[in-house]
């Protein structure tokens, strides 16, 4: 297939500092529930084979309450328990917002919907799909609701995982250390097309975020072509920007109901992370959208070839 998922995404290759207080409770976790796997284990095969039947035959003597060892192996999980119980609540203040007070604050206002994701950039008035550009090296501080139902924000190398929930927004933070792109996914079951509500997190140097945060203000480039200046006509006359809003293209701006495709040439991706962002696979997506992607919301508008041409000259014009 293409190269969109080639690097792998987990918990234990963590690229930030809520990431990594995360992976050190993973790692305690782990080593504690190690020992008494092994504790336990060998205590039952030394046990099975030092009091096994040697054919003497009856009962073994029957014994009743012994307070020591009662006391014991009450004490001892409650002890574990205990220690693991205040490692989590470290971990949730470490990697809880209300520890990193906005001093010099990126906010985005993260939006879920069946099934894809729309980032707001409130200061920069920037709004984008299923690619969340940050700069490195600073608190990314995420609001984040739902459009419809419960959905689940997960970037697992650069923080904590968080419900989208509809109406009652919740707020997180994550970071980048370095560079990079980094792949998430929606991480509550939420209908036919959960599997593909892919997130990637563009990391950016702070002045690279700068260029683009400033490109992306920018309206839709005109058309060029005649080609391009049909395809402008087109998705407004064909109501496409009822559910899409393209800055620049003359309509109003929709409700969101679909992604916002103002600059959609930037993106790598089409369809929440399905096929990269090409001409060819953007004119497949608009001839029949469930081949591509089964139960998105997407209406297959039965348009001619030439209609589709016009469509994505206009859609993918670069600046
Ligand atoms: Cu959205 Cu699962």
């Amino acid at each position: 297939m293409h190269n969109l998922y080639s690097t792998v995404s987990s918990v234990l290759s963590p690229a930030s500092p809520y990431a990594a207080d995360i992976g050190r409770l993973f790692w305690i976790t782990l080593w504690i529930s190690l020992v008494i796997l092994v504790g336990v284990s060998a205590f039952v095969i030394f046990n099975l084979v030092r009091y096994r039947d040697r054919g003497q035959g009856g009962l073994p003597p029957q014994t009743h309450g012994n307070m020591v060892v009662e006391v014991t192996w009450t004490a001892i999980p409650l002890a574990i328990l205990v220690v693991l119980f205040v490692l989590t609540l470290q971990t949730m203040a470490a990697v809880s917002p209300a520890t990193h007070p906005k001093a010099d604050p990126v906010n985005v206002d993260v939006v879920a919907h069946q099934w894809w994701w729309e980032f707001r950039y409130p200061g920069a008035k920037v709004v984008t799909a299923n690619e969340l550009h940050i700069p490195v090296g600073k608190s990314i501080h995420i609001q984040l609701t739902s459009a419809d139902v419960i959905h689940d924000f997960w970037v697992p190398e650069l923080g904590r995982k968080m419900d989208a929930v509809p109406g009652h927004p919740n707020t997180m933070v994550i970071q980048a250390d370095r560079p990079g792109v980094y792949l998430g996914a929606c991480a509550e079951y939420c209908g036919a097309g959960h599997a593909w509500m892919r997130i990637r997190v563009v990391a950016q140097t702070e002045a690279d975020y700068r260029v683009w945060l400033a490109s992306q203000a920018q309206p839709h480039p005109e058309p060029k072509t005649a080609l391009q200046a049909n395809g402008k006509a087109l998705f407004v006359g064909l109501t496409c920007s009822s559910c899409h809003t393209v800055t620049g293209s003359g309509a109003p701006a929709s409700k969101d109901v679909g992604p916002d495709l103002t600059h959609l040439a930037d993106r790598q991706t089409l369809a929440a992370g399905v096929v990269p962002n090409t001409p060819e696979e953007l004119k497949k997506w608009l001839a029949d959208p469930h081949s591509i992607k089964p139960g998105a919301n997407m209406p297959n508008l039965q348009l001619s070839s030439q209609q589709l041409d016009a469509l994505v000259a206009y859609l993918e014009a670069q600046p």
